[in-house]
Parts: C-alpha cells; sequence; structure tokens
C-alpha cells in the first residue's frame, strides 16, 4: 500500500492509515456530536465513507462556545474531473450548508505544474478553469465559495507561504513527503502553499478561526507539518475530517488520470460510460449459472462501491442489492445496467449545470 498526496496504490487499509499517520477513528460519540448540528448525519458519514479526523471534536467544542470555523478543500487541476473527486466536494457542500460557513477552495495549478516533468502551465491553469465548473456545478454558492487559483493569487498567498516555510525544515519535509536528490526546489517550496488557506481567513476578515479540511486521507501529510507551525504563527491549529477512496473500476486502487478506463470522468459522455462500467470489477462468479447457484460478493464488487459511494441513497433498496447479489439473485449484468443509467442520469444534469457555471464563474473568484 503507497498512499502520499501524489500516489495512492495498492489494497488500501484505512485502519492501518489511522495508526500511521497518527489520526483519529470517526467514533459513534463523536459522530453523535456532528448530528446534533447537521439534523441526522449525511449519508457518507452513516456509512462510515469519511472514516478518520484531527481535531473535528475540538473543533466542535469551539463552535459550541461560539467559535465559528471556516471550511477548506482544494483541487490539482492536472486533467479532467472524475467522479472520486465530487467526493469529499459533496460532504464539503452538506457542511456548509448546515454550518453556514465560508469555504476556501484551493485550485492548485502550480502544484501540477511542478510535479510532473511534462506539464505545461497553461494547461494547468487552463484545468483550474474547467475544474472550477465541475465544482460550482455541484451547487456551492459565490457568496460564501471563495476559489484560489495559485498562480492568479500567489500575491495574497505569498506572505503566508514565506512564514510557513521558514518554520518547516527540509528534513521534516524529506521526511513527510519522501523527497528524493533529484525533487525539483518547486515542489519542495510547494507545500507550504497548501497550507496558506488554512490561514487566509484571519488576512480577509480579521477574525481568527480554525479550518476544517474535508478531503481523502491522501491529503493528510500536509496537515500534518501545517498542524506543527500553526500556533507558532498564531493561528488555530487546522482540523481535518478524511474520506476513503471511491475506488477505480479495475481491481483495486485509487481513480488515476493515467488509466482513463478506470475511472469515470464527469465530461464522458453515456457510452463511455457504458463501457467502462460493463468493464469494471465485480464479484462476480465465471458463469451465471455458478452465481446463481453460489451467489457473488458485494464487498470487492466496484460497481457496488459506486452505488454505496454516490449512486444509491437508499439503504433499505442498497441492502436489497447486496442481499440479491449474495444469494445469486441478481446478475452482474443487471446492476451495471442500473448504475450506467444512474451515472448517466446523474452527469447530464451535471453538465448542463456545468454549462451554467460559465456565466458565474468570476463571482466565485476569491474576493480581497
Ligand atoms: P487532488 O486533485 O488529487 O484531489 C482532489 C480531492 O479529491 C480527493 N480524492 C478522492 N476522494 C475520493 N475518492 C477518490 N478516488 C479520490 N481521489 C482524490 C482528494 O483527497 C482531494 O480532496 N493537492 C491537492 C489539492 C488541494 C487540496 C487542498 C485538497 C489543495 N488544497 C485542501 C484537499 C484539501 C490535490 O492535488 O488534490
Amino acid at each position: 500500500m503507497v498512499v502520499t498526496p501524489w500516489e495512492v496504490k495498492g489494497k488500501i487499509d484505512y485502519e492501518r492509515l489511522i495508526q500511521e499517520f497518527g489520526t483519529q477513528p470517526l467514533t459513534e460519540q463523536l459522530l453523535r456530536k456532528v448530528a446534533k448540528h447537521t439534523d441526522g448525519l449525511h449519508l457518507q458519514l452513516a456509512r462510515k465513507l469519511f472514516f478518520s479526523h484531527r481535531d473535528l471534536d475540538v473543533l466542535l467544542d469551539l463552535y459550541d462556545k461560539g467559535v465559528k470555523f471556516v471550511l477548506y478543500t482544494g483541487r490539482g487541476p492536472s486533467g479532467p474531473v472524475h467522479i472520486g473527486h465530487l467526493v469529499p466536494w459533496i460532504f464539503t457542500k452538506h457542511l456548509q450548508e448546515k454550518f453556514k460557513t465560508r469555504l476556501y477552495f484551493q485550485m492548485t495549478d502550480d502544484e501540477k505544474f511542478v510535479i510532473d516533468d511534462e506539464a505545461k502551465l497553461k494547461e494547468t491553469m487552463q484545468f483550474g478553469y474547467e475544474n472550477a465548473l465541475d465544482l460550482i456545478a455541484l451547487g456551492f454558492k459565490p457568496e460564501n465559495t471563495y476559489i484560489i487559483y495559485d498562480v492568479q493569487d500567489i500575491d495574497l498567498l505569498y506572505d503566508i507561504a514565506l512564514e510557513v516555510a521558514k518554520r518547516i525544515t527540509y528534513s521534516t519535509a524529506r521526511a513527510t513527503f519522501g523527497f528524493q536528490e533529484n525533487t525539483n526546489l518547486g515542489w519542495v517550496f510547494w507545500p507550504a502553499i497548501q497550507a496558506v488557506p488554512c490561514f487566509i481567513h484571519k488576512k480577509l476578515t480579521g477574525e481568527n478561526v480554525p479550518a476544517l479540511i474535508p478531503a481523502a486521507i491522501d491529503q493528510d501529510p500536509f496537515w500534518r507539518i501545517t498542524r506543527d507551525i500553526a500556533q507558532k504563527l498564531g493561528y488555530y491549529k487546522p482540523a481535518q475530517i478524511h474520506c476513503r477512496f471511491l475506488p477505480g473500476l479495475g481491481e483495486g486502487g485509487k481513480m488515476s488520470a493515467s488509466e482513463p478506463e478506470s475511472s469515470i470522468f464527469t465530461q464522458d459522455p453515456p457510452d463511455v460510460v457504458k463501457r467502462k462500467v460493463w468493464n469494471a470489477f465485480t464479484g462476480g462468479r465465471p458463469t451465471a449459472a455458478e452465481q446463481k447457484k453460489l451467489g457473488a460478493n458485494h464487498d470487492v464488487c466496484t460497481v457496488y462501491q459506486y452505488m454505496l459511494y454516490l449512486f444509491e441513497e437508499d439503504d433499505k433498496k442498497l441492502a436489497e442489492r447486496a442481499r440479491k447479489c449474495k444469494t445469486g439473485e441478481m446478475m452482474c449484468g443487471e446492476c451495471k445496467t442500473d448504475l450506467t443509467e444512474k451515472i448517466n442520469k446523474f452527469l447530464i444534469e451535471h453538465r448542463k449545470k456545468r454549462e451554467k457555471a460559465k456565466d458565474v464563474i468570476q463571482e466565485f473568484h476569491i474576493k480581497r
């Protein structure tokens, strides 16, 4: 298993990640505390898709005492957005609505340029624009959603980035991120930039409040170094809530832009979605006869995972699907057809909203 901000592969053991990264599991007690503020639990919490955190309890205690918080999340625009990226964004929107709080969203066009020898800055900046349309299509509102495009907005970020960078040694950065002799200087400095939106609210408003960061757990190394220096700079430590990875459609692993057949992109037309789902890895048996007799295994099935994460919101229907799978009453083809329909229905609507987002995207650009 490899889980870094730039590479995720192998069979992911989430319990082990909690141990190795030193995060906390999301306990039932903490979930109850969240539910108190959110009129019940969001599906992604109830289904344990978000599973780990840092200081969420501290953040909620502060909230109860009247200290508000801001939300912070982001995207490295190396290419088009896939459905996995939407998982933490959908949850972020839920939190934003329930807690009525501002979101800072960082578009790291600079990161994707420095970490990839082949990348062109013009292209990562263009993907920044394209990816922002996907974010806006999810229904965020410009009044409280502030998108930061690193290259364009570096003047706003730079002083805080310097304060951060000055307090993190190369040996800490190397131990955290695995930098090598041949890692370029841009990349070595870059993590200071991802720390900045944790703190930017104070610069913009004068209000010192903590940030809560919903993201998959691959981003956690950034927060480790940021939390170490936050208080030295007079800020709260940022809190995190971590989700699992929506798996690729192949056997195991993160969805990767370099393996386009294993991911569904928001721009994929219906026939491409159909092909990808049709080729997906399932827990099915080699023949229909065997499946009818022995049943299949939904636990390892990527089609089932897509239903669980995003496409079957009704718990009873999901449980019924699992039951029919295990008992051999349902064949993989039926599930694949259902999923294809659900994804295409969602994406057709998403793309309409994405088109409309072009008219309002400027309103989401961080207001200074
Ligand atoms: P990036 O572009 O790799 O990923 C964007 C967000 O999507 C999450 N993610 C996934 N979530 C569920 N299932 C998946 N298969 C999956 N793949 C990726 C990532 O954890 C991330 O939340 N450096 C960052 C950009 C960034 C950022 C941030 C992200 C800047 N500031 C603050 C989160 C929070 C990046 O390249 O993300």
